[in-house]
């Protein structure tokens, strides 16, 4: 089923809210600004639980910072210098981030109206799409995306993005949820076990830009091959996970890459994706005076975000995954989180 409201207005246009639901209390709320998740409920042993940091009104959405919830782009994380050399031109970005450009500069996606058409059936879908004009934040060729939010019966939340483009430029989506499978107003995520097939992390410098070098996760802090507290280690990582885990090469395709589990049972969520790296953030710089939803103030690390995509600033680094996109080729990718009651 899908339900549609109101959710306040940017400029003087109503921004709108679709609810989708299934059967047994699954349901997904998003909106049409920023193609944000607002709310993720997950039926679990003790009633049903929001797992996702958001806001109650779009203020929220516009003031504070964090990208909660968001569909970001063009490209997410970090570019150097916020510049690129493509196809023998150089092109200069929005510097939002210091001397760097973030989750696609002054605007980015997440801060957009997106065209809505809701697909209600067993499975609900919202489709989502957006014209991104040559040249905007500094980007070339015309660029159209799409996102597709669809409940699945396998208590799976899935995002499946599509792009196309009339001249060459690079690409990177994901969507910036913030989880606490314990509900986002229960406190600290480090409680939470995290198993990630990621043989490989980028290094990151000072302010965040990867160095280029690959690094094996053996005997580092980032090592969640064997599933463990986020907290285990958290001491270690100099201020949180803030790093770019890269998947193991085998197997590839889409698969089961991460799994967050809530402390002492309760809700496993199973991440699959195409993707070939995860930004996993734990929500470091997570204090902006709005409160989240119910009025549940923000506070560092009460929620991790598990952000699949390429890596940050990969047209830079000759070693990373490949993010072109070339005028007239589609880019297709899907993420899902699916749910479990244990
Ligand atoms: C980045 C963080 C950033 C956060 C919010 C994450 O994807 O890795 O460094 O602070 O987004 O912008």
């Amino acid at each position: 089923m899908i339900t549609i409201y109101p959710f306040g207005i940017v400029g003087e246009r109503q921004v709108r809210a679709f609810r989708l639901s299934v059967p047994g209390g699954f349901c997904a709320t998003v909106l049409d600004f920023g193609a944000t998740l607002q709310s993720l409920t997950v039926p679990g042993r003790k009633g049903s639980v929001d797992v996702v940091c958001g806001y109650d009104d779009i203020e929220g959405y516009l003031h504070a910072g964090g990208y909660q919830g968001a569909t970001v782009g063009r490209f997410a994380n970090r570019i150097a210098g916020a510049r690129f050399d493509l196809n023998g031109k150089t092109y200069s970005l929005y510097a939002n981030d210091g001397r760097n450009h973030l989750h696609g500069g002054k605007t980015g996606f997440s801060h957009r109206f997106w065209t809505a058409e809701p697909e209600d059936g067993p499975e609900p879908a919202l489709r989502l799409t957006l014209h991104s004009p040559d040249g905007e934040e500094g980007y070339p060729g015309n660029l159209d995306v799409e996102v597709v939010y669809r409940l699945t019966k396998e208590c799976g939340l899935s995002l499946s993005y599509r792009a196309r483009t009339d001249g060459d430029t690079y690409l990177n989506l994901t969507n910036h949820s913030y989880f606490n499978l314990c509900g986002f107003a229960s406190g600290s995520v480090l409680e939470h076990t995290l198993w990630a097939d990621a043989d490989r992390y980028c290094v990151p410098d000072g302010e965040l830009i990867p160095t280029g070098e690959l690094r094996p996760v053996d005997h580092t802090p980032f090592d969640f091959r064997t599933a463990k507290t986020l907290g285990r280690d958290f001491a270690l990582t100099g201020g949180g996970y803030d790093h770019c885990l890269v998947f193991s090469d085998k197997p590839s395709g889409f698969c089961k890459r991460l799994e967050l589990r809530a402390p002492s049972g309760g809700i496993t969520m199973s991440v699959f994706t195409d993707q070939p790296a995860v930004q996993l953030y734990s929500a470091n710089f997570m204090n902006d005076p709005i409160p989240f939803k119910g009025g549940y103030p923000q506070q560092f690390q009460h929620a991790v975000a598990l952000e699949t995509q390429h890596m940050p600033d990969s047209m830079h680094h000759p070693g990373f995954s490949d993010c072109l996109l070339k005028a007239g080729e589609v880019f297709l990718s899907t993420t899902e989180y699916r749910f479990f009651i244990f």
